[in-house]
């Protein structure tokens, strides 16, 4: 896209849904308004409907339903330094893509975004159900230069903001159930996956990986997934817009990452815990290294490890691990 259908786009975005001349759009471009007519035929063909109206100009009436690199960057209102932005159609997994672009030495903060992931990975070396289908496959690399025990919260951290995110932006309650799980209800509708690479003692850089049930249809998920997961759409009874969602979030997340770094998470970590957690106080089964520890759920240390009670009075603290909650009668 070129950078004159950028700005026509950003002005249209703005005034939306309100009309917008043509001959404003061509003195604000510093083209004819044929010039203009030219760059609207060409919005239309990558999927944006407008109304034209010869008194009155033209007005955005539809947009894109698959990522779209001008729509979300348009539509970002929060931009680090050196930010950039890269939409694929395909790819084996974002979060890979996102590795081998920093190793080819683009400049973090970074995102990527996929319409659809061949290998989409998730925790413990499942797969990620990743269909071309309005769910948003999306990493965004950073370079932390930090130690990585400072990072033990990091996840935790993104996953609330997520939730908050998520209540704000479509109205929605869900729950983060630790590590990495969004849910609603027992249903799951997002996971996160953060990456690091170590040099030493300290972070060379770090990928937040987080795949969002956005739009897919009820009824489209196959097998096992048809029970445990779920999308927004589904929670909410409509359709999000997908870009204007995607450019949100990508905005709470580079937010919530500069939270992160400069330590002021803490000041709002313990009430944004207490809001989305799904697991306090609950019987659960944590499945580490391949034991099984049964207990009750006491809270988080500082370093966001799972801290279990069990029948014994005893708290054992877990950095990682898979929760089942226990049946209650
Ligand atoms: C999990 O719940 O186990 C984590 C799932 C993480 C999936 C996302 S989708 C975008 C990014 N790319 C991947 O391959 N995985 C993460």
């Amino acid at each position: 896209m070129t950078s004159a259908e950028h700005l026509i786009l950003r002005e249209l975005l703005a005034r939306e849904p309100n009309w917008l001349s043509g001959s404003a759009l061509a003195a604000k471009l510093g083209v004819s308004r044929v010039a203009v007519w030219q760059h609207m035929e060409k919005l239309r063909a990558a999927g944006f409907a407008f109304e034209a109206q010869r008194a009155r100009g033209y007005r955005l009436v539809g947009r894109p339903s698959a990522p779209h690199a001008a729509l979300i960057e348009t539509q970002l209102k929060v931009h680090p330094r050196g930010f950039s932005l890269l939409v694929l159609d395909e790819v084996d997994s974002t979060n890979d893509e996102a590795v081998r672009q920093l190793a080819a030495g683009r400049v973090a903060p970074f995102a990527v975004v996929a319409r659809r992931q061949t290998h989409g990975r998730g925790r413990l070396g499942r797969a990620w159900h990743s269909e071309a289908n309005g769910n948003l496959y999306v990493s965004v690399a950073f370079r932390p230069r930090v130690p990585p025990e400072r990072m033990g919260a990091f996840t935790l951290w993104m996953g609330l903001n997520v939730c908050e995110f998520l209540a704000n932006f479509a109205h929605v309650t869900p729950g983060l159930k630790w590590p990495n799980d969004i849910l609603f209800g027992s249903r799951k509708a997002g996971g996160m996956l953060t990456e690091a690479r170590v040099d030493a003692d300290q972070i060379r850089d770090l990928v937040f990986g987080l795949g969002l049930n956005v739009n897919s249809p009820a009824g489209g998920w196959p097998g096992d997934l048809a029970r445990r997961a779920i999308s927004l759409a589904e929670v909410s009874g409509v359709p999000l817009d997908f870009n204007r969602l995607a450019a949100a979030l990508l905005g709470r997340v580079l937010l919530a990452y500069d939270n992160f770094s400069d330590g002021s998470y803490m000041k709002t970590f313990a009430d944004l815990w207490h809001r989305y957690d799904v697991l306090r106080g609950k019987p659960i089964t944590l499945l580490e290294a391949g034991r099984r520890h049964h207990g009750t759920v006491a809270g988080l240390d500082d370093e966001g490890a799972l801290l279990l009670r069990d029948d014994h009075g005893r708290t054992q603290r877990f950095r990682a691990g898979e929760v089942t909650l226990e049946k209650t009668a």
